[in-house]
C-alpha cells in the first residue's frame, strides 16, 4: 500500500518525464521483488531450522526414554541367570555354566551402554547454570584426582594459571575431566608423560587446550574421533562426544590434532566466534 502511493507520487511529480518515471517504476519494483524473496527466504530458513530443533529434540527424547526403558528388562536378563547359576548350577553343567557366564556379561554391558547413553542424554537436556568458572582450578582439581587414583605414576603437569570462563561449572567439569582423563590414558605407555592444559589467550574467543606427548592418533579420522557410534577401536567410548556436545552447548567449537606416536592436543572454545580470526 505504501510502495503504491509512493508511485503515484513520483508520477505526479514528474508528468513531463514518462521515460524516467516508467524507468523508477520498474527500478522500484525489481528491489520490491528481491526484498520479497529474500524475506521468504529468510522466514523459510527460520521455519527450517525450528523444525529441526524440534525433530531434534524429539528424536533426543525418544532415544532418552528407549534406553531407559530398556534397563528393567535387562536387569530381569542378568538377575535370572544370576538366579540360574546360584540355584540350578548342578543341572547345567560346565558348558552351561559358562554360557550362562557369557549371557550375564553381555547384559552388563549392555546395561552400561545404555547408562553411557544416558548420561550422554542428560549432557544435552539438562538446564545450564552459567557463573564464572575458575578452569586453572579446575583443571588442577582433575589433574591431582587423576594421580591420586594411580600414584605410581609420573606424570609432569603443566596447568596455566589464571584462566576462567564463563560456564557451566558441572559440564565444564566433565569436560576437563574427559579430556585431561583421556590425555593420562593415552600417555599411560610413556616413559616421561607430559600433560599441559593451557590456553591460547590473545584469541577472540579465548581458546582453551589439552595437549600431551602420549600415543597422539592419525590426523585421517579426526572427525571421527567426536562421534559416538564412529568409533575406532570399540563401540563404547562417550568422552570426546561428550566433550563435544558441553563445548557446543556453550557455543563454542573442539578440534583435534594429533600424530600417531608423538601426541595429541584438543582445542576448543566455549563462545561463538564472532569476527574472522
Ligand atoms: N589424548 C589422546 N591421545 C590419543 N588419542 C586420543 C586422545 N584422546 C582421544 N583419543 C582417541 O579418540 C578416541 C575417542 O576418545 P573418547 O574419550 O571418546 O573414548 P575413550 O577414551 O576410548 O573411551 P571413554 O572416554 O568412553 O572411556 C579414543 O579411543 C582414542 O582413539
Ligand atoms: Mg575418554
Amino acid at each position: 500500500m505504501v510502495h503504491h502511493e509512493a508511485l503515484v507520487q513520483l508520477l505526479s511529480a514528474t508528468p513531463e518525464r514518462p521515460a524516467l518515471v516508467v524507468e523508477s517504476a520498474r527500478f522500484f519494483a525489481e528491489s520490491l521483488a528481491a526484498f520479497d524473496v529474500s524475506l521468504r527466504a529468510d522466514v523459510a530458513l527460520r521455519e527450517a531450522k525450528v523444525a529441526a530443533e524440534n525433530a531434534n529434540s524429539e528424536l533426543e527424547s525418544f532415544s532418552y526414554s528407549v534406553a531407559h526403558d530398556l534397563r528393567a528388562p535387562l536387569r530381569s536378563i542378568d538377575g535370572f541367570s544370576h538366579a540360574l547359576l546360584e540355584d540350578c548350577a548342578e543341572q547345567l553343567g560346565d558348558q552351561g555354566r559358562e554360557y550362562l557366564k557369557y549371557i550375564r556379561e553381555s547384559a552388563q554391558r549392555m546395561a552400561q551402554l545404555i547408562d553411557d547413553l544416558l548420561a550422554l542424554s542428560r549432557v544435552t537436556r539438562t538446564e545450564m547454570h552459567r557463573v564464572r568458572v575458575d578452569m586453572s582450578m579446575l583443571a588442577r582439581t582433575v589433574a591431582e584426582e587423576l594421580q591420586a587414583a594411580d600414584k605410581h605414576r609420573a606424570v609432569t603437569w603443566t596447568i596455566q594459571d589464571g584462566l576462567w570462563a564463563t560456564g557451566d561449572a558441572r559440564l565444564l567439569r566433565a569436560a576437563l575431566e574427559n579430556l585431561l582423563g583421556n590425555a593420562w590414558k593415552f600417555t599411560g605407555k610413556h616413559p616421561e608423560a607430559r600433560i599441559q592444559f593451557g590456553a591460547l589467550v590473545d584469541k577472540h574467543p579465548i581458546v582453551y587446550f589439552v595437549r600431551d606427548n602420549g600415543a597422539g592418533f592419525d590426523m585421517t579420522y579426526k572427525d571421527k574421533l567426536f562421534g559416538v557410534f564412529q568409533r575406532l577401536h570399540s563401540t563404547d567410548e562417550f568422552g570426546l562426544a561428550t566433550v563435544q556436545r558441553i563445548v557446543r552447548r556453550h557455543s563454542g567449537r573442539v578440534r583435534a590434532e594429533g600424530e600417531t606416536g608423538r601426541g595429541a592436543s584438543f582445542y576448543f572454545t566455549l563462545e561463538e566466534e564472532t569476527a574472522a580470526p
